[in-house]
């Protein structure tokens, strides 16, 4: 079973619990700050979001001339409400031709550090995309208030992405809640007795954009 799609999939809490996850997707980013990074760099034409979730953010990047292809292998996460063609697959096995986007990004999913296969699922990103596509890895920078109250360091590593020949923009962000109980809730689930300390609704949060271009 080890090379079965299944077992290439990172467990993610959010199938489980989305009303947990409505609280982060909603909150992380609230001003868009990622949104509108991402929206500015990316091109028009074909594009595909890898561990696109519940595609939150494929929603606010499509265009008239930008078409999103949400690719998540989590069928819960899929809401099929939205109106896309989506699409079922992990990184490390990208199920379409060669040559098919015009740019690639992925927001918090699969290109972790730490995940061993990370260089199988960029091979595969590499082969997906035109030469000249962008291709675009959003994940956290560390040294900030949101992850002061990580037990662990939870930053991504950024000389281990210059080293595969990515470049990189930090976008600085907020967590913004409603409530300093809706703070706690989902502090206390990533960090546990860590995260019962906050008592703000507001918290500084750094985030990493690495790009690479195909060539
Ligand atoms: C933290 S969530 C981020 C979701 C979305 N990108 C967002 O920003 O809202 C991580 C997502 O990656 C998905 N995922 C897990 N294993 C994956 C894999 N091998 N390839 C692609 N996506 C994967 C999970 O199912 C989950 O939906």
């Amino acid at each position: 079973m080890r090379n079965d799609k299944s077992s290439k999939v990172i467990p993610f809490y959010g199938g489980q619990n989305p009303e947990l996850f409505e609280i982060e997707r909603r909150c992380m980013d609230r001003e868009g700050k990622v949104i509108e990074y991402l929206d500015a760099v990316l091109p028009s034409g074909i594009v595909i979001d890898v561990g696109a979730g519940n595609g939150y953010t494929a929603e606010k990047l499509l265009r008239e001339n930008r078409l999103i292809i949400p690719m998540e292998p989590d069928e819960k996460m899929i809401d099929s409400d939205k109106n896309f063609i989506w699409s079922r697959g992990v990184a490390q096995s990208i199920p379409f031709h060669a040559n098919t986007f015009d740019a690639m990004y992925s927001t918090w999913a699969f290109f972790f550090d730490g995940i061993k296969d990370i260089d199988e699922g960029l091979k595969e990103v590499e082969r997906v995309v035109k030469k000249g596509s962008p291709m675009i890895i959003v994940d956290n920078y560390g040294d900030d208030e949101f992850s002061s109250f990580s037990p662990h360091d939870i930053s991504s590593s950024v000389s281990d992405w210059v080293k595969r020949g990515f470049t990189y923009e930090v976008i600085h962000t907020e967590f913004i809640f409603d409530s300093v109980a809706e703070a706690k809730k989902l502090l206390t689930f990533y960090f546990g007795e860590c995260g019962e300390r906050v008592n703000q609704t507001r918290l500084e949060y750094k985030v990493v954009a690495y790009t690479k271009t195909k060539i």
